[in-house]
């Protein structure tokens, strides 16, 4: 990996301030859906992080688990029906009756809204087994179709989908998405061709966090919803945390900053 690549990733974690909305705002509004991305933006979030798979068609769309039952009304696995069906699919009554009729999104439709409102993104490419060049090729034609995309940056636990996302869609920024750091993170950044570390924050190793920020690359930790182990991560050079509760965390934030400057 190019020094230069890892440099040019800082601004775009800056222009986090502190908090990803997980999944949008997905502790008070269904994850992954419009709901919850709008939400996220209502209450100050810069960013969102959303999951990114394939309907059975190859459209990119956005869902978390592989199979459908958890967060909507469909059964069976997601890569097993066509766009079409998922988008008869009800995935917000699960959450609460008052979200009832929220469709699944596709991403071309995310990537409207987000343009818009406007939020900027990080795409989690979460392939099925055996589909991560199907994965990429969907969100590269995806992109391809929209005229005015918003900010975007991809992450994977994939390092072959991170790899085929490097050959594909150059351009956008790539996290590599691990739960304890490993010893040979700089190995797996760079087979990845990914410029920044996402990791889980509940393994987080405060040695190799300082070792891979003095070597320039930014992180993210996933998933915090609480304030005490937030300004840890932030107080450990950590550019952000992923939150199911972005208002909450992006308050304590901006209070947490300013104790900083003090
Ligand atoms: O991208 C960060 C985080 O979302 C990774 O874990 O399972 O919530 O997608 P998961
Ligand atoms: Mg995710």
């Amino acid at each position: 990996m190019s020094p230069t690549a890892a440099i040019n990733s800082w601004p775009l974690y800056h222009s986090m301030q502190g908090v990803i909305a997980h999944r949008g705002a997905s502790g008070e509004a269904p994850e992954n859906t419009a709901p919850a991305i709008r939400l996220a933006h209502t209450q100050g979030a810069t960013w969102a992080e959303v999951d990114v798979t394939i309907s059975a068609d190859g459209i990119a769309v956005i869902h978390h688990d592989d199979d459908l039952s958890r967060c909507s009304n469909g059964q069976g696995l997601v890569v097993q029906h066509d766009l079409l069906q998922l988008q008869q699919l009800d995935s917000g009554s699960w959450f609460n009756p008052q979200f009832g009729g929220t469709p699944i999104l596709t991403l071309h439709e995310l990537l409207q809204l987000a343009q818009a409102l406007p939020l900027a993104l990080n795409l989690e490419l979460k392939p099925a087994a055996g589909l991560e060049a199907a994965t990429v090729h969907a969100v590269a034609a995806t992109l391809a179709a929209v005229e005015a995309p918003p900010v975007l940056l991809l992450s994977s636990f994939s390092e072959l989908a991170l790899a085929l996302a490097h050959e594909s869609l150059p351009q956008l920024p790539r996290a590599l998405n691990v739960d304890a750091i490993p010893s040979d993170w700089a190995q797996r950044l760079s087979q990845a061709q990914a410029t920044s570390l996402h990791f889980d924050a509940d393994a987080v190793d405060l040695q190799r966090l300082a070792e891979i920020h003095q070597a320039g690359i930014a992180t993210a930790a996933f998933t915090v919803n609480h304030t005490d182990q937030a300004s840890q991560l932030w107080q450990a050079g950590v550019s952000a945390v992923f939150s199911d509760y972005p208002e909450r965390l992006r308050r304590h934030w901006l209070q947490w900053q300013a104790a900083q400057s003090r």
